[in-house]
This record gives C-alpha cells, structure tokens and sequence, in this order.
C-alpha cells in the first residue's frame, strides 16, 4: 500500500502525540510505507505555519475545512477539542477519508450518533483514540484472562486519577466547559471503559454519583467564571455476563498524575495494573506452590508484542506516547483491511452511550440501563 496521506486539526497535547505517531510509526514497525504528512490546521494560519515546521507537515492553514478539502489527504487526525469533534469527523467521512479521532466521540449523544452513522455510510475506518488498549501489558494481561490464569474474573476496580485540576487556582478553560461534556465522565471514566470494553465487553447497567470540587474557576482575562461540569465520579456497574465494578474518576486528585489502577479478582487468582508505571503487571494464582504463594511482578519484555519492535530488551519500558505509535500502527492495519485491535465509531458509541447513562443515573438517582 503507498504511504497514507495525512491530514491533522489541531496541535496541542494530542497533536503532537498524533504527530509523532505518524513520524515515527514507519521507522518502529518497519512493515509499513512511511506516512506523507500532507496537511495540518490550527486555529490561525501563523500557528499552523510554525507547527507544520516543527512537526513535519507539508502545509499549513487556519481553516480545518482545507485540510479535508485537499485531495492527497487519505486520512484525517481529529485531534481538537471534544465540541469540535462531530463536525469534523463527520466532514472528513462525508469527503471519503479515514478518521483518527480522540476521544470522547462528542459531547452531545445525538452527535456521536450522527458520527456512526456516517462512518457507516462513508464505508471508511473510523477509530478512536484509545490509546490505553494498546499498551502490550493490558494485551497480554487480556490472553492470561482469556486463558483462564485467574479463573472466571467475579470483580472489577479501576480508578482514574490526575491532578492537573486539583489547584482551585487553576485557570478556567474549555474542559470545564458543559460544552466539553460531563467533565470527569467524558475527559477520564471513558478511558477505564476502553479497557473494560476490551477486556470483559460492553456495560449494561450503572449508579453514578459526581463531585465539582470547586464552584468557580479564575479566567485569564480577570475575575471568575462557574465550571460547569464534574471533576470527579464515582460509579457502579454492571458489566456484559454481570461482572460487579467500581469506577472512580477524578481529575483534582493531587499527587496522582497518571493513574489509571485496574483491579481484576478471579476464583483463582488476581491481576494489579497501573498506567502510572505501565510497564509492569502483579499477579496472584492460587495455584502456586503452598507457603510461596504472593503477587509477582512482571516486567514488560519482548514476548509482549508489539514490545519487540521498539526495544529487543526486557525491562526497559515503553512510554505514553508509544501507545500512540502502536495505535496508529493499528489503524493502517485497518485502513489496509487487516485485523486490527482498535476501538472503532461503532463501539465507541456503546461507551458514549454508558457515560451518558452514568449522567442520567447521577441526574434520577439511581440505577440505569445502557442500551447496546
Ligand atoms: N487519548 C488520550 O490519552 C488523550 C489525552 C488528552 C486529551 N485527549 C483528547 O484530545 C483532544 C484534544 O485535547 P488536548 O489536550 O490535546 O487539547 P489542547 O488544548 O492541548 O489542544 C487542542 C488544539 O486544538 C486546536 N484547535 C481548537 N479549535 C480548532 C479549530 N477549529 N481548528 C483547528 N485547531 C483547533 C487548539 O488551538 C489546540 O492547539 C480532546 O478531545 C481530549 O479529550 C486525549
């Protein structure tokens, strides 16, 4: 297959991260024609000019719409805001290319629809920005479940948590916005979900409970502005075959800067992970020696693919924005009509449809159904 064109809006945190996926992913994998970055839009054509340099992009432009507009863009890196998304991703569909976009799909439900449906007729791949699926420690700990290495899994937890808004100082800006979503449903719990949904399935019922820590943020330009979603959330759920889970959310928690704690107890054994150092997994079986028995650390290592192709060695780690490479690695896989472990607009929308019966279930107060 000749290399992709690529098209990318937006270059902030996740851009760069895009971008970097699409620079490195040929040199990593070694088993793909090198993507041509084609096109990258921002929101003025003086910042896209100095990203598109520093980023290795051929154009640059301020209107997004020229991005999908370009014809040597094959597929489009929706990397911008989450109110931005459905817009986007939907044009980029309607004008025959793939679509990369970061999670959440929208914030609205009735947009995240309309995102299925059009990534249904246009007949392309559209996938989501899960990147936490791809990290080979969740991989191998999914075979090990599958094998039966801790019998049939009865329980769940997982928290998420960081800090980067547990400053009451912090500045208000779009992610607290109800134009962004629910807050810590949209921004965080979407991400335990991806791992849930591919480790144990879709959910079918939760009871969540949500907490704005503060009423009020300060504004750059002076004085005060209300936030207007959740920082934190905590919620039961039951998951596909009835699986009992715990989920908590919280994006002020201090001192966690990373942490995404996945908890798993079988009848015969248990799983510890945490993305905060996610090179490494504990697990417990039973059927160890009598008097030897105890969790035991499992360094990531080559026999965890797709390991191998970034380092030959055991025990050196991969890092966040490797999650990415492997991502985009799944994604010309799909594009190339392969099989691929990606999360696509059609399961993404069973996780946007959960979160919202999280909302619905804080707003009435009680357990909620989610329809699949
Ligand atoms: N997968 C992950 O692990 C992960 C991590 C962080 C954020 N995200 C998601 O990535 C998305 C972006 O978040 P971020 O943290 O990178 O935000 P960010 O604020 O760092 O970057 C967003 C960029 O989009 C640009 N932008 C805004 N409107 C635009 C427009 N109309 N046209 C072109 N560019 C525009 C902004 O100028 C900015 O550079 C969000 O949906 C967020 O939820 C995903």
């Amino acid at each position: 297959m000749a290399g992709l064109g690529v098209g990318l809006i937006g270059t902030g945190y996740m851009g760069k991260c895009h971008a970097l996926a699409w620079n490195s992913v040929a040199s990593v994998f070694g088993d793909v024609d090198r993507p041509r970055l084609v096109a990258l839009a921002e929101v003025d054509a003086d910042l896209a000019a100095r990203k598109a340099g520093e980023l290795g992009f051929e154009t640059a432009t301020g209107n997004w719409r020229d991005v999908i507009d370009n014809p040597a863009v094959d597929v489009v890196s929706v990397t911008t805001p989450n109110a931005f998304h459905a817009d986007m991703a939907i044009a980029a569909l309607q004008a025959g290319k793939h679509v990369w976009c970061e999670k959440p799909m929208a914030p609205r439900l009735a947009d995240a629809e309309r995102m299925r449906t059009a990534a249904r007729q246009a007949g392309k791949v559209a996938a989501m920005g899960y990147n936490y699926i791809q990290n080979p420690m969740i991989r191998h700990i999914k075979a090990l479940i599958a094998s039966g290495a801790i019998g049939a899994v009865n329980h769940v937890r997982v928290e998420m948590d960081e800090d980067f808004m547990a400053d009451p100082s912090a500045l208000f800006y779009w992610k607290s916005e109800a134009a962004s979503g629910y807050g810590a449903l949209d921004d965080f719990a979407v991400h335990p979900l991806s791992l849930l949904f591919v480790l144990f399935g879709h959910v079918e019922a939760v009871i969540a409970d949500m907490v704005k820590p503060y009423a009020q943020r300060p504004l750059a330009s002076g004085g005060q502005r209300s936030v207007e979603n959740h920082d934190v959330a905590s919620v039961l759920l039951r998951l596909e075959g009835g699986i009992s889970t715990v989920l908590m959310a919280n994006r002020s928690a201090w001192g966690r800067k990373g942490r995404i704690a996945l908890q798993i107890f079988g009848s015969a054994g248990s799983i510890l992970f945490d993305q905060e150092r996610m090179n490494e997994f504990e697990i417990y079986q039973t059927g160890d020696i009598s008097g030897g028995q105890g969790f035991r650390k499992v360094l990531a290592a080559p026999e965890h693919a797709p390991y191998h192709r970034f380092i030959p060695a055991p025990g050196h780690g991969l890092g966040f924005n490797d999650l990415k490479i492997i991502e985009c690695r799944e994604l010309i896989a799909a594009i190339d009509g392969q099989p691929s472990h990606l999360i696509g607009f059609e399961d993404g929308l069973r996780i946007e449809r959960a979160i919202h019966a999280m909302a619905r279930s804080f707003e009435e107060q009680r357990w909620v159904r989610v329809e699949n």
